[in-house]
């Protein structure tokens, strides 16, 4: 089992996603519409849900950063284009270099959260890593963050150690996975593929002492990619300005490395963009699925922000009557028998191969972006040596655009004009 299924998105946010949905509760009518088939309408249970967290303050709130720092990076950052992002698993990890002078480690690539944090020595609890926990009296940059400091309060989860004075964080992830430390500043180093490395100070971070729960082996922590107070993109935002894209490599070829980009959202030829709400969570407006000429309505189509995107979930996660539909309706269009239980008992449809399968094209129509996918990269996945399953999972919860549905197109965010853009590419590309 992937060891992200679950989505590791923070955990209050998720009950408070479910809170809502349990209020928002109401019954409703679930269409299928056919164009040249017949169609079919069945009754469902109607989930709508605000997105406006009453823990969320909606507006983009800026950190109030350390500013002649950044002055320096922001001159720097134009050597900076992109770096290196490595498929783990169903997760992407990103270089990324704590301390002076820099340590390198492997980190998650999350947007849907906003803390960067490592393993820290001395470790209480820290889960296998393939590297050595970082360690802060080895770095002549490193800093406590003390209470009752701007940086200690832009944090909401963070309280004081009673005689240090430290300013103590923790954040408890969806899966149930956390991370608890101090909170520090440091000097961060991001390395370039082509401009060589381009260093942060005073970046404030996790350093994580207690961390437990389902992490790669093979990296230490994530780089928080939302637009909270302390998430990188927002304590980057005099460099970066508010623009980031990635291109995520398919996870069968973990030899080759999309890409991250910060400072460039993504234009050309071939791009789509659709608005993006900065909610609780990056999120987008589904107005339907399509698979070939069928076209699937369902009620929360009609309202707006109905989807989170993110990069550190693996599938994309639909309401379950319209998953049940969409499979039914997968299904049907391939029209073969030889369907196979998915081992992992995930997946509802799964075959032995795809060989010989006339798969149907699959669309999925954002508000202003229609995101034809591709097959069978952003459709289907192998679970086993024989069976390859369709790549999405139904929920009841919250509506997630998953990584894999993202793999090969470049997805760029870009917060200051709230679009997000996608264009298809060949990420493992030099
Ligand atoms: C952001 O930081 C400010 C203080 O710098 C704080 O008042 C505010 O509550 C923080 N916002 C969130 C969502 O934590
Ligand atoms: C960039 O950083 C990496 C470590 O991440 C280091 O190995 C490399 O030597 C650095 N390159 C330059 C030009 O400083
Ligand atoms: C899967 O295939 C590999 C080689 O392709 C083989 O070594 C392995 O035994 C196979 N596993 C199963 C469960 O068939």
């Amino acid at each position: 089992m992937p060891s992200n299924f679950f989505p590791r998105l923070p955990s209050l946010l998720s009950n408070a996603f479910l809170a809502i949905l349990l209020i928002a509760y109401t019954p409703s009518i679930f269409l299928v519409e056919a164009k040249n088939v017949g169609g079919f309408t069945v009754d469902l249970i109607h989930r709508e849900y605000s997105p406006k967290s009453p823990f969320h303050n909606p507006q983009l709130t800026r950190f109030e950063r350390q500013k002649n720092a950044f002055q320096r990076s922001l001159v720097r950052v134009n050597h900076f284009a992109s770096t290196n992002v490595f498929p783990n698993g169903g997760e992407y990890l990103m270089k990324i270099s704590y301390g002076t002078p820099p340590v390198d480690t492997l980190a998650i690539l999350d947007t849907g959260s906003d803390l960067t944090w490592t393993q820290c020595q001395y470790c209480t609890n820290c889960y296998k890593e393939r590297s050595r926990p970082f360690d802060p009296r080895s770095s002549s940059t490193f800093k406590f963050v003390l209470c009752d400091t701007k940086t200690c309060n832009s944090f909401p989860k963070t309280k004081c150690a009673p005689i240090t004075k430290f300013c103590l964080y923790s954040e408890v992830y969806g899966d149930q996975s956390y991370t608890r430390g101090d909170l520090a500043t440091e000097t961060i180093t991001l390395s370039g593929t082509k401009q060589g490395n381009t260093s942060f100070p005073n970046f404030a971070f996790g350093c994580g002492h207690d961390n437990g729960g389902i992490f790669p082996f093979e990296g230490s922590g994530l780089v928080g990619f939302g637009f909270g107070n302390l998430s990188l993109v927002t304590q980057l935002s005099s460099s970066i300005g508010g623009k980031f894209s990635y291109c995520l490599g398919p996870s069968t070829e973990a030899s080759k490395p999309g890409k991250l980009n910060l400072g460039n959202s993504v234009s050309g030829v071939g791009v789509v963009s659709t608005p993006l709400f900065l909610g609780s969570y990056y999120t987008l407006t589904l107005q339907a699925i399509s698979i070939d000429n069928i076209r699937l309505i369902y009620p929360i189509f009609s309202s707006t922000n109905n989807i989170i995107i993110d990069s550190g979930t693996t599938y994309t996660f639909l309401p379950t009557r319209l998953y049940e539909a969409f499979v039914f309706t997968v299904k049907q269009k391939i029209n073969s028998d030889k369907t196979v239980p998915d081992p992992q008992n995930i997946f509802s449809l799964c075959y032995p191969s795809l060989d010989g399968l006339r798969i149907p094209s699959i669309a999925m129509h954002f508000k202003g972006a229609h995101l034809k996918l591709l097959n069978p990269i952003n459709t289907f996945v192998s679970t086993s040596n024989s069976s390859v399953c369709l790549a999405f999972v139904p929920t009841d919860d919250v509506n997630i655009l998953g990584n894999v549905q993202q793999t090969n197109f470049w997805v760029g965010y870009d917060l200051t004009n709230k679009i997000v853009s996608f264009k298809p590419a060949d990420c493992t590309a030099a």
